[in-house]
């Protein structure tokens, strides 16, 4: 079924994060390499990337490395590393092409050298683009982002910038990688996965989570609508009941 049509443009998710699992599997069921799966990966990070921008998403987070998966094989984070490091280079001319912002979150400082240049390098070249931003989490867990957040606000607190009365969910948000950016209106998890493994923990308080048997690498533009579809016909409430909100 084609799921565009009906997607609501005045109800459209500012922001879309999506955890992208299931390449090693899919590797798998071609009996291939794990990464095999990655490579393929890259054509549904393009269509999701693509299709959040038609529409005016305004971010689209992807989840492309956990601060857990450097425990992988050597040679599987090698492999994966390079791939990362050679598709965000080699897509930086369609991302200005399309408008489309780069931006990443996470332990930056641990990704090679390498990829950490090319990295700000995009960043960089793809700074004064609004139309839509593709953040890239990179080396990222919520519960080291909340660690760190917690570390810089001691510090403040121990020179005197700030006082502990002060801290409120504000100076919290300021302090997480994502300050400035919007919290997600929709999680998106593939593979039949029903887990948030460490994913914008705090971001993804009031998020409505979407789960589907798709394994990453399958993932299409459709797919991308088809949850768009299923948030819109959700009601967010917010703690609220239902008829507080008809008569807000
Ligand atoms: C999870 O599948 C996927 C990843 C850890 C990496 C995602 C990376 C890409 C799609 C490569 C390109 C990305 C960008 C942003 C350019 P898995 O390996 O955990 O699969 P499994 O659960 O089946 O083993």
């Amino acid at each position: 079924m084609e799921f565009k049509e009906k997607i609501n443009l005045e109800k459209l998710p500012q922001h879309i994060a999506i955890i992208m699992d299931g390449n090693g599997r899919w590797a798998k069921q071609q009996g291939e390499q794990r990464i095999f799966g990655h490579e393929n990966g890259v054509k549904s990070v393009r269509e999701s990337v693509e299709a959040a921008a038609e529409l005016g998403i305004k971010y689209l987070t992807l989840y492309a490395f956990s601060t857990e998966n450097w425990n992988r094989p050597q040679e599987e984070v090698i492999a994966l590393m390079q791939l990362l490091v050679h598709t965000i280079s080699a897509e930086t001319k369609t991302l200005n092409e399309n408008k489309i912002r780069l931006q990443a979150i996470g332990d930056l400082k641990s990704l090679p050298d390498d990829c950490y240049r090319e990295l700000h390098e995009a960043i960089d070249n793809t700074k004064n683009n609004t139309r839509t931003t593709l953040v890239l989490a990179l080396s990222y867990s919520s519960r080291w982002e909340i660690t760190n957040a917690m570390k810089q606000i001691a510090e403040q607190i121990e020179n005197k910038k700030l006082s502990v009365l002060e801290i409120t969910e504000e100076t919290i948000n300021a302090n997480l990688c994502t300050a400035g950016i919007p919290e997600p209106e929709l999680m998106i998890r593939t593979s039949g996965e029903h887990r948030i493994s460490n994913f914008l923990l705090w971001q993804l308080a009031y998020s409505e989570l979407y789960f589907t048997d798709k394994l990453w690498p399958d993932f299409r533009k459709n797919d991308l609508y088809e949850a768009i579809v299923d948030y819109q016909n959700r009601e967010r409430r917010f703690g609220k009941t239902s008829e507080q909100l008809i008569t807000k």
